[in-house]
């Protein structure tokens, strides 16, 4: 597995995926090539300060933790006390790319439950406290030390703390604690609790986070996607309306008529697959704007290629691809579908392998119209 100069030496992903992923916990010591610390802690200061990214500051005051979401002034680090603190930033491999480089090294898991890599910054003692996650997430010490401490599965019964919107366990007992150095990886399945603590200043962490849609999620964008489709007259009728003794009684052959009416839309396997496609891919942050300022047509393109261009993703877009029948594909960028076939669609499976590929300034009318689309809407940028 190798990425620039951002790969592991020494990690066996099928055995993870077998024993661990989704299972149980895995400390797993430094496995890169060689590390080093992606981002400067000024750099994500500055990054909590923009708009279009999510931000959190969490300082431990007494008796009670204290949560500011960003963007945060630009002194706003100057005025901070004794008290530990935390700052956390989302999804900070769209905006940098050698944070985002280090999610190539977890591409043992599809895209489509890839979420972000947030990081964090802390001073002596600082952390969110203990808690439990809904996703899967590896924890990757990038400076400094922290102390981690893991506890037992957790789950909506699980007693919080009363005053906090942290969502911090009330009750914590740790089963085990390790302190990581630069380069250590802590993975934690969903739902076990955990608490991270900086030992001494100038604490970073990345997390790589996974995503996983709720039940509840699923029944209610993909309904609302299938009655978006529907037209107003498509309704329920009984022109055999039989006598019934109490009017009163929904009958069950109108019941089951009604009932059909739902399950036979949300049945068909075909639609489900394009909009999950679409929905899944749509953008984590739908305000930032990542259209060029020049659009390009497919001899702009072509003509990039021939002078040696290489075709790199947007580290904010996602990528996705199912197969169809008669090896054609349905490729999902940034929430858009596209039927590909032929050339078109090893193109578009290579472009969701890889965050930056070579394509041959030969390749076919369709795949530079489709690469001329993705780039105009943003998903992909030419480097020469
Ligand atoms: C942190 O980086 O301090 C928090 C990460 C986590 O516990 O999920
Ligand atoms: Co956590």
């Amino acid at each position: 597995m190798t990425t620039g100069s951002v790969h592991f030496r020494d990690f066996d992903s099928a055995e993870f995926l077998r024993e661990y992923w989704q299972k149980k916990p895995l400390l797993i010591k430094s496995p890169w090539a060689s590390w080093s610390n992606p981002v400067d802690p000024d750099e994500l200061a500055g990054l909590a300060c923009e708009d279009h990214v999510e931000s959190r500051l969490i300082t431990q005051s007494d008796p009670e933790w204290e949560l500011e979401h960003g963007p945060l002034p630009e002194d706003r680090f100057e005025r901070q006390g004794k008290a530990p603190w935390t700052l956390l930033v989302q999804a900070v491999d769209h905006h940098i790319p050698s944070v985002a480089a280090l999610l190539d090294c977890f591409r043992f898991v599809p895209n489509w439950r890839v979420d972000d890599v947030m990081v964090s910054y802390a001073v002596d003692g600082g952390g969110v406290g203990a808690h439990f996650d809904h996703y899967d997430v590896f924890l990757v010490q990038g400076l400094g030390r922290r102390r981690w401490e893991l506890g037992g599965l957790c789950d909506e019964n699980s007693e919080l703390l009363p005053h906090s919107n942290l969502l911090l366990l009330a009750d914590f007992e740790p089963t085990d604690e390790w302190i990581l150095e630069e380069g250590d990886i802590l993975y934690v399945p969903p739902r076990f609790a955990h608490r991270g603590t900086a030992v001494g200043d100038d604490c970073m962490t990345y997390s790589i986070g996974f995503r996983a849609p709720s039940r509840a999620e699923l029944v209610e964008d993909w309904a609302e996607d299938v009655a978006d489709q529907m037209l107003d007259q498509d309704r329920y009728t009984d022109p055999q309306l039989a006598q019934q003794d109490n009017p009163g009684e929904i009958g069950s052959e109108a019941i089951s008529q009604l009932h059909s009416m739902v399950t036979e839309k949300m049945l068909d396997q075909g639609s489900f697959m394009r909009w999950f496609g679409r929905y899944n891919t749509m953008p984590k942050n739908p305000d930032i704007d990542w259209q060029p300022d020049i659009l390009a047509s497919a001899d702009d393109i072509r003509q990039s290629l021939v002078e040696g261009a290489t075709l790199i993703r947007n580290p904010a877009s996602r990528f996705s691809f199912v197969r169809e029948p008669q090896s054609s594909i349905l490729l999902f960028v940034d929430g858009q579908c596209f039927s590909c076939s032929g050339d078109e669609a090893i193109f578009a499976e290579n472009v969701c392998a890889s965050a930056r590929l070579t394509v041959e300034p030969d390749a076919s009318q369709p795949t530079l119209d489709l690469i001329a689309k993705l780039f105009n809407q943003g998903s992909v940028a030419l480097d020469l």
